[in-house]
């Protein structure tokens, strides 16, 4: 078996990168991996106008280490009240290329997120007029809905009539973990995509309560059972273009994750090429990966496809117990687990 894999360097189709100290502790990891990664807007507040976002893709920029390129690509946060002129400001900047829709109440800081789909009619026609990409944390919020079958109850009540409604918007359904998510996808038109986290490749439900109770890895949209993983992996190395990188990379204080009310997230920035390594390897499907890493989410977003290269080395290493930011900690997903690919450093 080759010891060494050189791939198109790949980009990060979803991340959170949160803002202040641990902006500037997480940002490193991701630079160092990808050229780009598309940047989610749930901040405290949102980032909801075009300048909220194009000042805070410049505080982002500040926390690149000098001599690294690094490119971040922003989304507006999608309100009951958000302006559709305000998507036709972010659909002539070449930094904004998507706004999400956080159903109010899904997940980390979605209280300000959309209500109603009705409510956000117009401004989703202005998305479609203007080709702006609408990205979904798609999960049903009804209380009276079973946790893990939120995400099949939204693609049934809200996706599939909204995809109906607005035949030619660009939607990408956000770190899928469900067979009818993939199912979804696949049956519908080339502009319909999503992502996949590294999480949701390599752990099923059982991971979340191996041994004890274990919030590094509980993410939102939660783990499922095997069956679900199996689905997910079979299309991301199936080599279907609607299936691309999104690490979901959301970090968290150790404190606010290891609390009588966890945070939902799994910091996966420190490892994630090697996460996502390892899942396609087990899946024999190494060759493959160029294809989900780096080619398929540029080819979706429009933009061109990365001509630098990384190169990931066949040699164990442990993926680090705890990452210190600014007198706190973060724990990584994995923290401790022994993988098998390792990122080479460039420079
Ligand atoms: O687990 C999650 N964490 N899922 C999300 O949708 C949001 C994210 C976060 O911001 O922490
Ligand atoms: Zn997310």
């Amino acid at each position: 078996m080759s010891a060494i894999l050189t791939l198109p360097q790949p980009d990060d189709w979803h991340l959170h990168l949160r803002d202040a100290e641990l902006l500037n502790s997480v940002v490193p990891f991701s630079a160092r991996q990808f050229s780009r990664a598309l940047v989610m807007p749930n901040l405290q507040p949102p980032v909801t106008t075009c300048e909220q976002a194009l000042a805070y893709r410049q505080r982002i920029l500040a926390a690149v280490p000098s001599g690294q390129a690094f490119n971040p690509l922003m989304t507006l946060y999608l309100t009951d009240r958000t302006n559709p002129l305000d998507i036709t400001h972010a659909a002539l900047s070449e930094f904004i290329l998507a706004a999400k829709l956080y159903p109010a109440g899904a997940t980390t800081h979605s209280e300000a997120g959309v209500t109603a789909i009705e409510r956000i009619e117009p401004v989703l026609d202005a998305m479609q007029e203007h080709g702006l990409v609408l990205c979904v944390h798609g999960e049903a919020t009804h209380a009276s809905v079973d946790v893990f079958d939120r995400e099949a109850a939204f693609i049934e009540q809200i996706l599939t009539p909204l995809v109906q409604r607005f035949p030619t918007l660009k939607v990408v359904l956000e770190h899928i973990t469900t067979r009818e998510a993939v199912e979804f996808v696949e049956n519908s038109p080339a502009h319909i995509a999503a992502t996949i986290t590294p999480q949701h490749l390599l752990y099923n439900r059982n991971t979340l309560f191996q041994g004890g109770l274990r919030p590094h890895y509980y993410c939102l949209p939660v783990l499922k059972r095997e069956t679900h993983r199996q689905a997910l992996l079979t299309a991301a190395t199936s080599g279907n273009p609607k299936f691309f990188l999104g690490t979901d990379s959301a970090p968290h204080r150790r404190q606010d994750k290891e609390s009588a009310c966890g945070c939902a997230g799994c910091f996966s920035a420190p490892a994630a090429l090697e996460l996502y390594a390892e899942a396609f390897e087990h899946a024999g499907a190494l060759d493959r990966l160029a294809g989900f890493a780096s080619h398929y989410g540029a080819d979706f977003y429009g933009v061109a496809r990365n001509t630098a290269t990384v190169t990931l080395v066949r040699e164990n290493w442990q993926v680090p117990e705890a990452i210190p930011c600014n007198g706190d900690t973060v724990i990584p997903l994995a923290a401790g687990d022994t993988l098998s690919w390792r990122l080479r450093d460039s420079g």
